[in-house]
């Protein structure tokens, strides 16, 4: 099939390259010329493992442009992969969603099957519907479909050929819009979940929320923990083990970061309050989220009270690892506070870098050893692999202090407590 993917971000480029693999004629529009000539030179501007290899492997099936009404014609299926990012009020911005529907109401002359797969507030999916309408796009020349992601960025790729669903939101009469749907996937496993246009896009908030919920439901539990001397890694295992709660997502520690989590939490707490649904239990979830840094910071200040120009190593700057995505990240909150705290900030990561507006405040070492030299401090914020298996004997030579804080509890602290670090976490005992 000929299809179009609207947007070259990490949900887009990912489409493009599964639905090419799976033998598909992909044509990936984006707005930004940069990007679509770095893509054109085999260059993927984003750090996403496995994607890069995907697309080159598909080049013949691929094309990379800016036309969108080169894109729109030539295709029977059009995916909207735009970012929906939050406004000052913390609202979706569906700005980009709106100005794409400007250029397919612009575009539209034969039957096309238009499917939104960006993050959109109930209603959207039906209003986009009424707009294309407006703008004088026949009826018969269109179905709107809601085909939300559930990709992990550092693992989309895996995430997409091993989905545990495909949601699919159409609407009551259309007849047209399955059978397209089940070739464009035709080759992945997952089982379709068919509903409403409404009923897909809360199904998406929904599972967002869910998880956030797990993982400010533990983080509140360490709290509990730290209280009563018991270590929260036993009772992620205790009660992970129980089928209907599930063992994942129950890692404590500084908390939920990304493109995603933050945004859609705030997203969903405003759809329910324009129905006037107060929403209590998303409120909370976010509120421990938000206060998750001040309670490691606390904990900081308890061994190290003045905090003034105090060297901090941090390491991890994305909002989890294998990204280079530092969207709402953790680790770059944290930094923000230390600086105001009046700290001198050293941080490493593997990918990422840090955004322009923290840049001018921190230094971003090019290396791990800069980043701990003549550390006070070292604080794990993001927990890429290398960090974990460090040689902990070398990183305390070199150190001035002798405090670690494990934002992300994955060390081990009677081995750190061993070679005399004084080591923070969070409910560990
Ligand atoms: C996606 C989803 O679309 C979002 O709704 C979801 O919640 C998170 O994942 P993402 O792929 O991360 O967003 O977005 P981003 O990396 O910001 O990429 C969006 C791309 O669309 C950008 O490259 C941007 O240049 C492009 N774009 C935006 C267009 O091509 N046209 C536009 O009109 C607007
Ligand atoms: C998420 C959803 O998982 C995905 O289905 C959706 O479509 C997009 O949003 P993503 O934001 O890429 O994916 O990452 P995810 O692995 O879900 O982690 C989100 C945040 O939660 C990260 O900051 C991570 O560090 C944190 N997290 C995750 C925890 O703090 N504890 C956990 O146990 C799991």
């Amino acid at each position: 099939m000929n299809i179009c993917v609207l947007g070259a971000g990490y949900v887009g480029l990912t489409t493009t390259a599964v639905l090419a693999e799976l033998g598909h004629d992909v044509i990936c529009i984006d707005k930004d010329p940069d990007k679509i000539n770095q893509l054109r030179q085999n260059h993927v501007p984003i750090y996403e493992p496995g994607l890069a290899e995907l697309i080159k492997n598909n080049s013949n099936r691929i094309t990379f442009c800016t036309d969108s009404q080169k894109g729109i014609i030539k295709s029977d299926a059009i995916i909207i992969a735009v970012g929906t990012p939050t406004d000052q009020d913390g609202k979706p911005d569906l700005t980009y969603v709106l100005s794409v529907i400007e250029e397919l109401s612009a575009s539209i002359f034969s039957y096309k099957t238009i499917i939104t797969k960006s993050t959109v507030p109930p209603g959207t999916n039906e209003m986009i519907e009424q707009l294309l309408i407006k703008k004088g796009v026949k009826r018969e020349y269109f179905d709107i479909v809601s085909n939300p992601e559930f990709l992990r960025e550092g693992s989309a790729v895996y995430d997409m050929f091993h989905s545990d669903k495909t949601v699919i939101g159409l609407k009551k009469h259309d007849l047209r819009s399955l059978p397209i749907m089940r070739e464009i996937y035709n080759g992945l496993e997952a089982p379709f979940i068919v509903t409403s246009l409404t009923g897909a896009e809360l199904i998406k908030y929904a599972n967002n929320a869910f998880l956030a919920t797990k993982i400010s439901f533990i983080n509140e539990m360490s709290r509990i923990c730290d209280a009563y001397g018991v270590d929260i890694e036993e009772i992620s295992k205790g009660i992970g083990t129980d089928p209907r709660i599930g063992s994942q997502f129950l890692q404590a520690g500084l908390g939920y970061g990304g493109s995603c989590f933050p945004k859609d939490l705030q997203a969903l707490y405003y759809a329910a309050v324009s129905k006037n649904v107060t929403a209590q239990i998303l409120q909370a979830v976010q509120k421990v989220n938000e206060t998750q840094i001040d309670l490691y910071l606390k904990k900081l200040q308890s061994v190290m009270p003045d905090l003034r120009d105090k060297k901090i190593a941090v390491l991890g700057i994305s909002f989890k690892p294998n990204t280079d995505d530092t969207r709402y990240s953790r680790a770059v909150a944290l930094i923000e506070k230390l600086i105001s705290q009046g700290c001198r900030l050293s941080a490493f990561d593997p990918i990422a870098r840090l955004p322009e507006h923290v840049l001018e405040k921190a230094n971003q070492a090019e290396t791990l050893e800069e980043s701990i030299d003549q550390a006070d401090c070292l604080i794990l914020a993001t927990e890429w692999e290398d960090f974990i298996h460090l040689d902990w004997k070398h990183v305390k030579e070199k150190m001035k202090g002798n405090i670690i804080v494990d934002g992300r509890n994955c060390l081990e602290p009677e081995k750190l407590k061993a070679l005399g670090f004084q080591y923070i976490g969070v409910g560990r005992g």
